[in-house]
C-alpha cells in the first residue's frame, strides 16, 4: 500500500509497519501494525505552526513489544516529519503522569520544557529540533534511569514499615492535616527548619493533598507521611529527584518530638533510601542539615550517610544565612553500613506491601 512507513526493526527484531489513516496539509496519522498485521496503536503528526509539528502516539497496553514498539513507531513518524514535511521543530505533550509516553519522548531526544496547568488536567510539554532527534535504537545514556523512574512512579507509592513497632511510611491522606501541622509547629521542629511559622492548616492541607500526591504523579519526588502505630501522622520523609541528574535525590525528614530518640527516624530513612536505590536506581542520595542540628547529623550518620563538609551561608534559617552540613549516601555504601545501627535498620525494616491496606483505603475514603 502506498504511503506505508517501515520503521527500523525494533528491539527483539520486532518489525512494524505504519499504515496511513489520514493525509492532509495539517495532519498525518497512521495505524501501527506488527508483522502479523495486528494493530499495536496509532501515531500522528499535527501541524500547529509553520514548520512545527506535534507528535502524538498511543499504544495498545498489552501490545507486543510494548514501549519499544511505541518508540519505533513514534521515531519513524518524527523522522518522516523532518524528511518529508520540513519540520523544524517537533513538539510533544501528554497529561502529567503519563510516564510511558514521556519515556518514549525522552528516548527520541525530546527536551522537557515544563508543565501547564491551564486545563483541568495539567500537561507536560517537550520539544526537539531535527539535529537532536535520536533513533529509538540509540537512547540517551541515562535512559535506563529514566525507565526505572517511569516504572516506579507509574505504580502506587511504597508502604514501608518497621517490624514490631507499627510505625510506618505511607502516602498522605486528607485526615493528616491537623496532625502534620502539629508536628511542624513543635518548637523542636521549627528550630531547625526553614518553614514559615506558624505552619497553618491551609499550608498543611496543600502539602498533604497537593504537594505530596502531585509530586508522585509527576515523578518528581516521593513524599510519605510517617504514621505511628495508631495510623496518626507524625511527620514526613521525602526524597526529591533532580531533573538534571537522574541518579541523585535529596532527602528531607521531620518527626514529631513524641516519636524521637527511639531510632525510628533512622530506620525509616534507611528504608526509604533502600527503596529509592532499588526502585529508582539512584546512585547517590544527598541530605543537607543546618550546622548545629546534631540530632539530624547523628541520625544521618547512623543510616550510613557520610558528612562531606560544610556549605557556608547556604540557606536562611529564621531569616539568618546559616551554614549547612552536607551528607551523602551512595548505593555503593549500602554494604558498608557499620556500627550496628545500619544493620539494625536494614534488618528491622521491611516493605509491608505495595498496595494500600484495607485500613488505608478506609482512611483515604473518610
Ligand atoms: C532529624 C530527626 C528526624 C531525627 O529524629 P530522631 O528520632 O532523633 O532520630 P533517631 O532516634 O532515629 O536517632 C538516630 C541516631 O541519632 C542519635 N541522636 C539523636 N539525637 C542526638 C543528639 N542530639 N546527640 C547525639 N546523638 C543523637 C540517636 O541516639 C540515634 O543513634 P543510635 O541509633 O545509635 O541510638 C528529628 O530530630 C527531627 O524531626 N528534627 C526536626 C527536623 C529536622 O531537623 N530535619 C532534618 C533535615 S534532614
Amino acid at each position: 500500500m502506498t504511503g506505508i512507513l517501515r520503521p527500523e526493526p525494533g528491539e527483539g527484531g520486532l518489525l512494524l509497519a505504519l499504515a496511513p489513516t489520514a493525509r492532509t496539509d495539517r495532519r498525518r496519522a497512521w495505524t501501527v501494525l506488527d508483522d502479523t498485521g495486528t494493530g499495536l496503536g496509532t501515531v500522528s503528526l499535527t501541524r500547529t505552526a509553520p514548520h512545527v509539528w506535534r507528535l502524538s502516539f498511543t499504544a495498545v497496553p498489552a501490545a507486543r513489544g510494548g514501549a519499544a514498539a511505541a518508540a519505533c513507531a513514534a521515531g519513524a513518524a518524527a523522522r518522516f516529519a523532518v524528511d518529508e514535511l520540513d519540520a523544524r521543530l517537533l513538539t510533544w505533550s501528554a497529561p502529567v503522569g503519563d510516564h510511558p509516553s514521556r519515556l518514549v519522548a525522552y528516548r527520541l531526544g525530546f527536551a522537557f520544557e515544563g508543565t501547564t496547568r491551564t486545563s483541568a488536567v495539567p500537561r507536560w510539554h517537550a520539544s526537539v529540533e531535527p539535529d537532536r532527534l535520536r533513533s529509538p535504537l540509540d537512547p540517551p545514556a541515562d535512559y535506563p534511569l529514566a525507565a526505572a523512574r517511569a516504572a516506579a512512579f507509574a505504580a502506587a507509592p511504597p508502604l514501608l514499615g518497621i517490624a514490631g513497632t507499627g510505625v510506618h511510611l505511607r502516602p498522605f491522606a486528607p485526615g493528616d492535616v491537623a496532625a502534620f501541622a502539629d508536628a511542624c509547629n513543635r518548637p523542636e521542629s521549627a528550630a531547625w527548619t526553614s518553614i514559615t511559622l506558624p505552619y497553618s492548616p491551609g499550608r498543611a492541607r496543600w502539602f498533604a493533598e497537593r504537594y505530596a500526591p502531585e509530586g508522585w504523579r509527576a515523578g518528581q519526588r516521593v513524599t510519605l507521611a510517617v504514621a505511628d502505630d495508631t495510623g496518626r501522622c507524625a511527620g514526613d520523609i521525602e526524597i526529591r529527584l533532580r531533573e538534571d541528574d537522574l541518579g541523585t535525590g535529596d532527602l528531607g525528614c521531620l518527626l514529631h518530638p513524641r516519636l524521637r530518640g527511639r531510632g525510628l527516624a533512622r530506620a525509616l530513612v534507611g528504608a526509604l533510601c533502600d527503596w529509592a536505590f532499588d526502585a529508582l536506581h539512584l546512585r547517590r542520595i544527598e541530605s543537607q542539615t543546618f550546622c548545629g542540628n546534631t540530632a539530624a547529623r547523628f541520625m544521618l550518620e547512623r543510616v550510613g550517610f557520610r558528612i562531606e563538609g560544610t556549605l557556608r551561608a547556604h540557606a536562611l534559617l529564621h531569616a539568618v544565612p546559616t551554614d549547612r552540613w552536607i551528607g551523602t549516601l551512595l548505593a555503593a555504601d549500602r554494604d558498608d553500613r557499620t556500627g550496628g545501627g545500619g544493620r539494625v535498620a536494614a534488618a528491622t525494616v521491611r516493605q509491608v506491601s505495595s498496595t494500600p491496606s484495607i485500613e488505608q483505603k478506609r482512611r483515604s475514603r473518610a
